[in-house]
């Protein structure tokens, strides 16, 4: 782990700079904070099998789902991307991230819909929450806690539900009031990362081409790609064991096919790419805490441009996201 220099030392990146007029977060290191205690859900809402506890057993899901698979996905998807764009109607100072996952697991409920991440396993423990939201150095997986968000910090809110025995899981980052110019690019970019690497995703071409696509565009701005977590073959199962890196990896060659389903999910940083994990086993941090932001559809490939199935109804046929971040 990086040592960091104190705020009027030289930054670690060799710019010549001073750390606090460079790399430095403009705010102060996120702490953990207070984690309220578990929320129900109700008997009649049809639970994955972690909800209890359980761990879970993988099985040799598919890659190329079926026609029942794929309508069953885009109604779930849908419903993600909805709680996803209603979830930015609340951001704003003052408002804890405790709050933001409450309102996403009642929307989740009303829709008949079990938030996923609500006792996944993984971590220390499983996830307490039913939302992951990850603030300025968070990379991903961040717990919700009592935090009241800042003026000025980027909130990347991570919403994953299952309904009809599929997931859908969609994320993207907010501003919150108003944010500084260097994350604003950081988030712009990432956004349009994440639009490159979908384009990528047709039939044909290898998986990694879509790694391509996001390094070469977010190294061309300066920033850095994480390799620690990647996107994910997901239908019936949350993640299958289909990876998508979001950097190039040559042996990652195995070729897209039509009817396959997974998620893009480039977590970019204005520093350093290297991640470090709090000792909850969740809470990754990049190790510079220079600050990182993340967007995130699950798609399905077709015969020509990839099938966003977390776009919500709001915006149909609008091809990506006007929902977040702006
Ligand atoms: N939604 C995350 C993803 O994109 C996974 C969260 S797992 C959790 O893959 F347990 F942290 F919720
Ligand atoms: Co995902
Ligand atoms: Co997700």
């Amino acid at each position: 782990m990086r040592v960091l220099p104190k705020a009027n030392e030289d930054c670690w990146c060799g710019s010549g700079q001073k750390f606090k007029r460079c790399h430095k977060s403009t705010t102060d290191p996120i702490r953990p904070g207070k984690v309220s205690r578990l929320r129900p859900v109700p008997d009649s809402i049809e639970k994955p099998m972690w909800a209890d506890g359980t761990s879970v057993s993988r099985w040799d899901e598919p890659d190329v789902k079926s026609p029942d698979v794929i309508s069953r996905m885009r109604r779930t998807g849908r419903d993600a991307a909805n709680i996803l764009q209603s979830l930015g109607t609340i951001i704003k100072p003052g408002v804890t991230t405790e709050e933001i996952d409450e309102f996403c697991h009642d929307s989740a409920i009303a829709l008949g819909a079990y938030p996923s991440p609500l006792m996944y396993p993984g971590g220390s423990n499983p996830f307490p929450k039913s939302l992951c939201t990850s603030l300025n150095e968070v990379i991903c997986h961040g717990i919700p806690d009592d935090r009241p968000l800042e003026d000025g910090d980027v909130l990347n809110c991570d919403v994953t539900i299952f309904r009809e025995g599929v997931h859908g899981d969609t994320n993207a980052t907010f501003y919150v009031g108003t944010v500084d110019e260097a994350s604003r690019r950081l988030v712009e970019v990432t956004r349009e990362a994440t639009a490159r690497g979908i384009a990528a995703a047709i039939p044909g071409n290898p998986i990694n081409a879509i790694g391509e696509a996001i390094q070469s565009y977010a190294e061309a701005h300066g920033f850095g790609v994480v390799r620690d977590f990647v996107g994910h073959g997901i239908g019936e199962q949350f993640h299958t064991d289909l990876q998508i890196c979001h950097y190039y990896h040559p042996r990652l060659d195995q070729v897209i096919e039509e009817g396959m389903t997974f998620t893009i999910e480039p977590m970019i940083t204005i520093g350093n790419w290297r991640a470090r994990m709090w000792s909850d086993g969740w809470t990754a941090v990049t190790t510079d805490q220079s600050r990182t932001a993340q967007f995130e559809h699950t798609i399905l490939i077709t015969d020509g441009e990839p099938e966003i199935l977390t776009t919500p109804e709001t915006t149909p046929g609008h091809p990506y996201w006007d929902l977040a971040g702006r």
